[in-house]
């Protein structure tokens, strides 16, 4: 068995409706003021209307910020932590997608050191001093719920730049499926995509430990077997509760081991053309997979595991066939469409997106074949 470090979020409440929970959670940690970092349509979310309510009835002050942008730039987490400052609470709550929880994990850092998140961005040196923070997922798909990862746009650069640092861990995080359910179709199915490929990623990433394999192969699993029934019935609530538990494992899963190339050529086209995360990581799986799978099963033997193909008397080739096979079957049936052309990107344009992704090394180092510029331009095209 390979060494390893394990970390997560240390309180992780699972299945419970969060109007009974948070405000149980917020009176035993004597909190009277909670600062809300939420998505900018949290107000049609009914659940979020009544937990204001009820925090009212316990006399818990509630400030709320939700001007969080498509694509957040680091200008957008300087806002809110303005805000924060202003309202001096005793806890944070993030409650939203990936880029909401991102910001209020970065907030509850800069709003007690004042400092800049580019600036924390670039030293790499996070402070422990921190406001307390609960992290609430209305999107099955992201894992920044149990993550210690931050991605925001750099506007200057038109890259995207990650906070990577344990310090960035919630002190708590809950996740209530029935939040879900009001998710339509396209987000179910991008976020969906996006923890898919976490858990598949972490697999196979040079990264990956014993632990952290063990968690992505279950993840995987239950993602590949729960996400087309959750795309097509929104108020199936034991699928929407097994693609929240999958994604929360994905993330756990990769926060201890990397996600890789897939990832990494994502961010390119998600910083120049906004096209949305889980969309740009459905568009280079299929180009990345094959790519990697010239190169034989090697650790994909466990993504066939996952998926349930049934390797004995097989070659190798047909299982690797019936593998890209499953998975571009499963991304046809969101009704994702996955041509780069159809969003802006012209072939005039890779030179420059190849150029990019090969300076992100914190994830192309995690993939389990080398690519150089010639493989990233190729790879580009591949997606056109
Ligand atoms: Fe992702």
């Amino acid at each position: 068995m390979n060494k390893f470090l394990f970390q997560t979020t240390p309180k992780l409440i699972f299945g419970q409706k969060l109007i009974n929970v948070l405000p149980e959670e917020l009176i035993k940690s004597n909190a009277n003021s909670a600062f809300f970092v939420c998505d900018p349509a949290i107000n049609k979310l009914s659940v979020f209307n009544e937990l204001l309510k009820i925090l009212k009835s316990k006399k818990i002050k509630t400030t709320i910020y939700s001007d969080i942008k498509s694509d957040p730039d680091f200008e957008n987490v300087d806002d809110a932590r303005d805000r924060i400052i202003e309202a001096n609470p005793d806890i944070i709550i993030g409650i939203g997608g990936g880029s909401t929880m991102d910001i209020a994990k970065v907030t509850a850092i800069t709003a007690k050191t004042g400092e800049n998140a580019k600036d924390i961005a670039k030293s790499g040196i996070i402070s422990k001093n921190k406001y307390p923070i609960i992290l609430i997922p209305t999107t099955a798909g992201t894992g920044s719920e149990v993550t210690h990862i931050s991605i925001f746009s750099d506007n200057a650069d038109q890259v995207k730049t990650g906070i990577v640092h344990p310090n960035l861990y919630a002190d708590m995080t809950i996740l209530d499926p029935e939040i879900t359910i009001e998710l339509p179709p396209t987000i179910t199915a991008f976020s969906g995509i996006d923890a898919l490929i976490h858990a598949l990623e972490s697999l196979i990433s040079n990264s990956a430990t014993t632990f952290s394999a063990l968690l992505a192969e279950e993840a995987l699993k239950i993602i590949y077997n729960n996400i087309v029934a959750a795309f097509e019935n929104g108020k199936d609530i034991e699928a929407r509760s097994n693609m929240l538990y999958g994604s929360m494992l994905a993330g756990i899963a990769f926060a201890n081991s990397s996600v890789a190339a897939i990832h990494a050529f994502a961010y390119p086209i998600g910083a120049k053309f906004h096209i949305p995360h889980g969309l740009a990581n459905s568009i280079m799986l299929m180009p990345i997979l094959k790519f990697n799978l010239e190169n034989g099963l090697g650790k994909y033997s466990s993504v066939a595991k996952a998926l349930g193909i049934e390797t004995k008397g097989k070659t190798e080739h047909e299982i690797i066939n019936q593998l890209i096979f499953m998975l571009d079957t499963l991304v046809d049936k969101l009704e994702i469409n996955r041509k780069l052309k159809n969003y802006g990107v012209n072939a005039s344009d890779i030179p420059e997106l190849a150029k990019s992704v090969i300076k992100i090394t914190r994830l192309l180092s995690n993939n389990p074949r080398e690519i150089d510029i010639k493989d990233a331009e190729r790879l580009y095209l591949e997606a056109l």
